[in-house]
């Protein structure tokens, strides 16, 4: 017997076990990722698909979306689109619903999380003190936070959220885009370098992608310089990986907070052997409230084209309407 219900290509398992739940109670879905030979099974089931679902980490490739002709509409957990091609997509009219605005305050709230671990040692003072270290000696000084200069790669959303964090500190704050944002009190810098120079903290809040690979390289760290921290909770691909080891291991920058890696789950074996680097598994916006409201984004965005011919939020560009169903 088919079922009624709208059949969906789920490209692989979600992060949020309720959304998995959720989409299958609602939908006729099927995980590609969990067919015994998931190319096979496109090649021979990919016609007749009309709706996938994916997310920002899993992404949607080129043969994939080639091997789906009746593909109208994809659903993508996550505000990164770095991972799907997007180009391809919008070759054939495809619109991709994301899911922006709702990570920012968590994203920022890790960023700077990261940003006060790595200054203040928690994470590395954490294991002296399991360690039993402390019964041999105090902990070394760390690095002051508060009043210091916070350099942000990327002003959106996202930096804007870390901005006003940051602000809380009394930090200095500037922030280097292609072009100055209008009416912004922040200052502006034009070049990456001279931030990089002029700052403590180096913060990538910027998009993923061809754009933005190895943004931050040898040169920018080398600028970044001995007493500078660098926070990553872009994409692993924006930052120049062998450099940022390199630079780490030889002191030549303080330190690092890291989310995320250019070849996640693996992590630089380099990395791990180092205190005054803070690692955590691409996590920002991992709390169940945004992982939450994201979830309802997916399934708002799916059902929204379902229904009326057009996802609520689309990737700019893939859809002409956006914010607003037919
Ligand atoms: C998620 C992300 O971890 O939204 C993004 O772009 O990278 C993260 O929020 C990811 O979508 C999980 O799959």
């Amino acid at each position: 017997m088919t079922s009624s219900k709208p059949r969906i290509l789920q490209i692989a398992r979600l992060p949020l076990p309720a959304l998995n739940t959720e989409l299958a109670e609602a939908y006729d879905v099927v995980v590609l990722s969990e067919q015994a030979d998931p190319a096979g099974y496109l090649a021979e089931h990919g016609a007749g698909f009309t709706a996938a679902v994916t997310s920002a980490a899993i992404g949607l490739k080129a043969d994939v979306i080639a091997a789906l002709p009746d593909l109208q509409v994809v659903s993508s957990f996550g505000v990164g689109f770095d991972a799907l091609d997007i180009a391809a997509l919008k070759a054939r009219g495809i619109p991709v619903g994301y899911t922006p605005g709702v990570l920012n305050d968590c994203v920022a709230d890790l960023a700077f999380s990261l940003l006060m671990d790595v200054s203040r040692g928690v994470a590395a003072s954490d294991r002296f003190v399991r360690r039993g270290d402390w019964t041999r000696g105090g902990y070394t000084p760390q690095t002051r936070v508060s009043g210091k200069r916070l350099g942000i790669v990327g002003m959106g959303r996202i930096g804007q959220e870390v901005a006003q964090r940051a602000s809380g500190f009394r930090m200095e704050i500037a922030y280097n885009n292609r072009r100055p944002i209008e009416g912004s009190p922040l200052r502006h810098f034009p070049s990456l370098v001279e931030m990089a120079k002029w700052c403590d903290y180096l913060v990538l809040t910027v998009a993923g992608g061809a754009d933005t690979r190895h943004l931050i390289d040898a040169e920018v760290l080398e600028a970044l310089g001995a007493k500078g921290f660098l926070i990553n909770v872009a994409r692993g691909t924006v930052v120049d990986e062998a450099a940022l080891v390199d630079a780490l291991q030889n002191r030549r920058i303080a330190g690092a907070g890291l989310d995320v890696f250019e070849k996640e789950p693996g992590v630089p074996e380099a990395l791990l052997a180092l205190d005054n680097v803070v690692l955590t598994p691409h996590t920002a916006s991992n709390t169940w409230e945004t992982r939450r409201a994201m979830a309802d984004m997916v399934l708002d965005n799916l059902g929204a084209f379902l229904q009326h011919g057009a996802v609520r939020i689309a990737v700019p560009g893939t859809q002409e309407t956006n914010g607003a169903t037919r």
